[in-house]
C-alpha cells in the first residue's frame, strides 16, 4: 500500500541497499552469557541487586550486548550527582538509526516497522524495516543538502506518521539535534521552542488530520518562524491534498527526498553526543530543554521497552502517545524500533468515531500490548461497556498506564473489562527527565502481585529514596578547613535508601556534620574537584522503612536519565540536584509500603498535570500577564508578545496579577483555576476574561486554556510579596476552614474577600 505521507515515489521499494553505510552487524542480545566475560546475574532479585551495588557491571555488559557500536565504550559510567556530571559508556561510538533500522534490515527487511493507524479507521499503512530506512536515508540526505550538519538543531513539528518517524532518525543519521515539538501546541509555544533551541530547519505537514478535524499546521509555522531568525529552510509534507500557501523558506518535502538515494552513511556519534531535546514545563514560566544523548538513552528505552510490558518477537506493539511526548519518543519510536518490533503509530483520538476506536484498533491489528493515558480511560470508562466488549482483545497481553496517577475505577475498568481481568496491568511512573520508565510492576519476579493502582517496582538500577518533606532550601557555604582526606568512600552494601555519598557520615538515617569543621548539624559534600561545603540548613533526612510518604528522590545514576537543560545547566543543577544535595529529585511525592512498594502521590511543585500533559502553573501566568501588556493595555505594544520564552515586561501598567492553581477534574485529571487581578478601568470584564483564554490558547496550547477564571481584587501575599497559592487550593477545595497557617499573610481579610468571590462565582 503507497503511504501517502511517504510521498509519490519515496514509498516505493527501491531494490536492495547498496552497500553504503550497511556494516556487518553482530545480532545484539541483552543477558546473552554466550559473549560475556563473566557469568550474567540469573534470578529478577540478583539482577535488581547487582544494579543497585554495583552499576557498571550491570549496565556494563548490556549496553555492549544490546546495542551495535562502531567502537566498543572504555569506561561505563562516571556520574556524581553532587556535581551533576552524568555520562556513560565513554569512548564508545555508535549511530542510533543503525540500531534501530540497518541492524533488522539486515535480518528481515521485510518486517513490519510501523503500523500508521491513521485518522480514518480500516486506512492503516503498514512500513516495512527496508522502507523506513530508505525513506529515513533520504530524508537525511535533504536535510543535509539543505545545509544541516552534525550537531544542528532541526525542529520537527508533525503529527504521528512515518515521517515524523523518519524525520527524527533521519537527525539522528547524520548527528543532527531533533526537537519535536507537540503538533497541538501554539504559535507561541512553537516559536519559543524553536528559538531556545536555535532551530535551522522546521519540518512540519501542510495540514494535520486528527478526529476527523483538519489542523492548521503549515499556517501556525508561518505564524512562529516570524519571529525565530535562526531558520533558514521550513520543509513542507503533504497530508492532505490541500494546498497551502508556500513562502520563501519553504521546500516540499517530499519533491525533495524523491530527489534523494535511499543510502546515507550514518554519522558516527559518541555516546554522549546529544540525541535530542526535549522541552517540558518545570515549576517556572520558561520550558525547559531536556536534553538526551544517545547510547543510553537507546539502551534504556529499549531494555524497559522489552521488560515493562513483556515485549517478544513478532508482537505489535501499541503506544497511543504523541510522538510530541517523551512517551512517544522512547515507546512509540526509539524503545520498539531499536527491539525490532511492529510499533503502532496512532493518529487519531480515542472517541473517534466513536468510543470504541481503541479497541477496534487492537482488534483489526492484532495489539499485543496497549499503552496509553488515565485520562483517556476515564474518558472511555463512562460509555457502556459495549463499547470496549464488541472487539476481540485476545490478542491482548500487556495493558499499560502512564503520565500521570490512575484512580481506582479507571484501574479496575481496564483490568477488568478491557484486559477481561487476564492481562498483567502495568500503571508506570517515569519523566521526560528519566528517559524510560522508572517504577513499574514489572519486570519483577515471575508472575508477582500487582496491586492496583501503584507503580511499585523501581526498576534495574533505579534506586528511590524518599526525603522529609520540610526541607529548607540548602546554603551552600565553603567549609572553612579543607576536608580530611579520605581513601575512595568504599561503596556501601546498603539497602536503597542508604545510598553511598562520599565524604557524608551516615548514620542511621541523616548526615550527620561536617567531617571538617566538624559543625553541628549541616551535612558536607566534596565537589568532583575535591572542594568541599558544608550544606548548612539541609533538613532533608532520608525516611526509612515502610508505610511513609517523602519526596520521591532517586539516590543514583541510570543510563536513560537527562544529562543537562539545553543552553543553561545550572538550572539543571538547580532544579533537580540542589533540593536534596546527592539525590535527584523528581518533583513528585511516592508513598512506600509495608512491603517497599510505591505509589505516586503526585506533583509537589507547581506544576500540574491536564489531561496527561504538564504544565507549570506559571507558564499560564506568564502567559496571561503578557498577554495583558500586548493586548489590554495596548499603549505599549500592538502585536501580541508571542513566545513564550521571552515574557513580556510584567511591570505594565496594564498587567493584571494571576495565580493559577490546578484541582481535580473528573476527566483531565487536573484542570486550572485562574485568579486574575484587574486593572480598574479595563472596561467589560467578560470581554477581558475572553480575551485572556484565548491568548492562553495562543500562546501555550488549548489544553492548557483554565476551565475557570475568577477575577478578584487582590491575591493573598505573604509580608514579603509571594502569593500563597495553598491558601487558594484550599478555597477551591472547598477546604477554607483549615488553611492551616496564614500568620504571614500581608492582610488576612484577604482571604474573607476571595472567599465571598469565590462564593458568588459558584
Ligand atoms: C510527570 C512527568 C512519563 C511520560 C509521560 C509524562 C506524572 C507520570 C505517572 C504515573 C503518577 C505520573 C508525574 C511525573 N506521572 N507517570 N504512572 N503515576 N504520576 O511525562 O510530561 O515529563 O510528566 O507525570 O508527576 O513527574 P512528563
Amino acid at each position: 500500500m503507497a503511504a501517502r505521507c511517504l510521498g509519490r515515489g519515496v514509498g516505493r521499494l527501491l531494490g536492495g541497499l547498496r552497500g553504503v553505510g550497511v556494516r556487518a552487524l553482530a545480532a545484539p542480545r541483552l543477558w546473552s552469557s554466550a559473549s560475556a566475560s563473566v557469568a550474567p546475574p540469573s534470578s529478577y532479585q540478583e539482577r535488581i541487586a547487582l544494579a543497585a551495588r554495583e552499576p557498571a557491571a550491570f549496565w556494563g555488559p548490556l549496553a555492549r550486548d544490546a546495542l551495535v557500536w562502531d567502537t566498543p565504550y572504555h569506561t561505563v559510567s562516571d556520574c556524581d550527582f553532587r556535581s551533576g556530571r552524568i555520562s556513560w559508556f565513554l569512548g564508545g561510538q555508535l549511530n542510533v538509526s543503525v540500531n534501530c533500522l540497518d541492524q533488522h534490515v539486515q535480518k528481515s527487511p521485510e518486517s513490519i516497522a510501523l503500523i500508521w493507524e491513521r485518522d480514518e479507521p480500516g486506512t492503516e499503512v503498514k512500513i516495512t524495516y527496508r522502507e523506513l530506512l530508505e525513506t529515513t536515508c533520504r530524508l537525511a540526505n535533504t536535510l543535509k543538502r539543505y545545509g544541516v550538519r552534525r550537531g544542528d538543531r532541526v525542529a520537527i513539528y508533525m503529527p504521528v506518521s512515518p515521517l515524523a518517524v523518519a524525520a527524527m532518525l533521519a537527525c539522528a543519521r547524520i548527528g543532527a539535534i531533533h526537537n519535536v515539538i507537540f503538533a497541538g501546541f501554539s504559535v507561541g509555544s512553537l516559536a519559543g521552542r524553536i528559538n531556545d533551541a536555535q532551530c535551522k530547519v522546521v519540518i512540519t505537514f501542510n495540514q494535520g488530520l486528527r478526529g476527523g478535524r483538519v489542523v492548521q499546521l503549515k499556517k501556525i509555522v508561518d505564524e512562529a518562524i516570524k519571529v525565530c531568525p535562526s531558520v533558514q529552510h521550513v520543509l513542507v509534507a503533504h497530508r492532505t491534498d490541500n494546498k497551502v500557501h508556500m513562502g520563501h523558506l519553504d521546500v516540499s518535502l517530499e519533491q525533495e527526498m524523491a530527489k534523494e538515494e535511499p543510502v546515507c552513511a550514518p554519522e558516527s556519534m559518541g555516546s554522549e553526543d546529544i540525541l535530542f531535546l526535549l522541552y517540558t514545563s518545570g515549576s517556572t514560566g520558561k520550558p525547559k530543554g531536556l536534553v538526551h544523548t544517545q547510547a543510553g538513552y537507546l539502551l534504556y528505552a529499549a531494555l524497559t521497552h522489552r521488560l515493562v510490558f513483556d515485549y517478544r518477537p513478532g508482537d505489535v506493539f501499541g503506544c497511543v502517545a504523541d510522538i510530541g511526548w517523551i512517551t512517544g519518543h522512547s515507546y512509540v519510536v526509539y524503545g520498539p524500533l531499536c527491539n525490532g518490533a511492529t510499533s503502532v503509530l496512532f493518529e487519531s483520538t480515542p472517541v473517534y468515531p466513536d468510543a470504541g476506536r481503541y479497541w477496534e484498533t487492537v482488534q483489526r491489528l492484532k495489539i499485543n500490548q496497549f499503552y496509553g493515558a488515565p485520562t483517556a480511560y476515564r474518558l472511555l470508562l463512562k460509555f457502556e461497556d459495549s463499547w470496549v466488549k464488541k472487539y476481540d482483545r485476545s490478542s491482548l497481553r500487556t495493558l499499560g498506564s502512564v503520565g500521570e496517577p490512575i484512580n481506582h475505577e479507571a484501574w479496575e475498568w481496564l483490568h477488568r473489562v478491557v484486559g477481561d481481568s487476564r492481562c498483567t496491568l502495568v500503571d508506570t511512573w517515569w519523566q521526560t527527565e528519566t528517559g524510560g520508565i522508572c517504577i513499574s510492576p514489572r519486570p519483577s519476579e515471575e508472575g508477582a502481585e500487582i496491586l492496583p493502582c501503584m507503580a511499585m517496582r523501581p526498576l534495574f538500577g533505579i534506586v528511590p529514596v524518599l526525603m522529609d518533606e520540610k526541607v529548607n532550601h540548602p546554603v551552600h557555604a565553603p567549609c572553612p578547613t579543607p576536608l580530611l582526606v579520605l581513601p575512595p568512600w568504599p561503596p556501601l552494601p546498603s539497602p536503597p535508601h542508604k545510598a553511598p555519598m562520599q565524604g557524608l557520615l551516615l548514620e542511621g538515617k541523616a548526615p550527620l556534620g561536617c567531617l571538617s569543621c566538624s559543625a553541628l548539624g549541616p551535612a558536607v559534600w566534596r565537589t568532583g574537584d575535591g572542594d568541599s561545603f558544608c550544606l548548612l540548613g539541609v533538613q532533608g533526612n532520608v525516611l526509612e522503612g515502610g508505610d511513609v510518604s517523602g519526596a520521591l528522590c532517586l539516590s543514583q545514576a541510570w543510563p536513560g536519565m537527562a544529562r543537562t537543560i539545553y543552553g543553561d545547566h545550572q538550572r539543571f543543577l538547580d532544579a533537580y540536584f540542589e533540593t536534596y544535595p546527592g539525590y535527584y529529585f523528581t518533583g513528585d511525592g511516592a508513598y512506600r509500603t509495608e512491603e517497599g512498594y510505591y505509589e505516586i502521590t503526585g506533583r509537589m511543585d507547581d506544576v500540574i498535570n491536564i489531561s496527561g500533559h504538564r504544565l507549570g502553573t506559571a507558564e499560564i501566568e506568564d502567559a496571561m500577564v503578557s498577554t495583558a501588556a500586548a493586548g489590554l493595555g495596548a499603549e505599549s505594544e500592538s502585536v501580541p508578545h508571542l513566545c513564550v520564552f521571552c515574557p513580556a515586561q510584567a511591570d505594565h501598567p496594564a498587567v493584571p496579577e494571576t495565580a493559577v492553581i490546578g484541582y481535580p477534574h473528573d476527566i483531565k485529571g487536573e484542570a486550572a483555576f485562574a485568579f486574575v487581578v484587574l486593572k480598574d478601568d479595563v472596561g467589560d470584564v467578560d470581554v477581558v476574561v475572553k480575551e485572556l483564554r484565548s491568548v492562553v490558547a495562543d500562546k501555550i496550547a488549548k489544553y492548557a486554556v483554565p476551565d475557570q477564571v475568577l477575577v478578584v481584587k487582590r491575591l493573598p501575599k505573604t509580608r514579603s510579596g509571594k502569593v500563597m497559592r495553598r491558601l487558594l487550593r484550599k478555597i477551591v477545595m472547598g477546604r477554607a476552614q483549615d488553611l492551616g497557617d496564614t500568620t504571614t499573610l500581608e492582610d488576612p481579610g484577604v482571604i474573607t474577600e476571595i472567599l465571598s468571590a469565590y462564593q458568588e462565582y459558584k
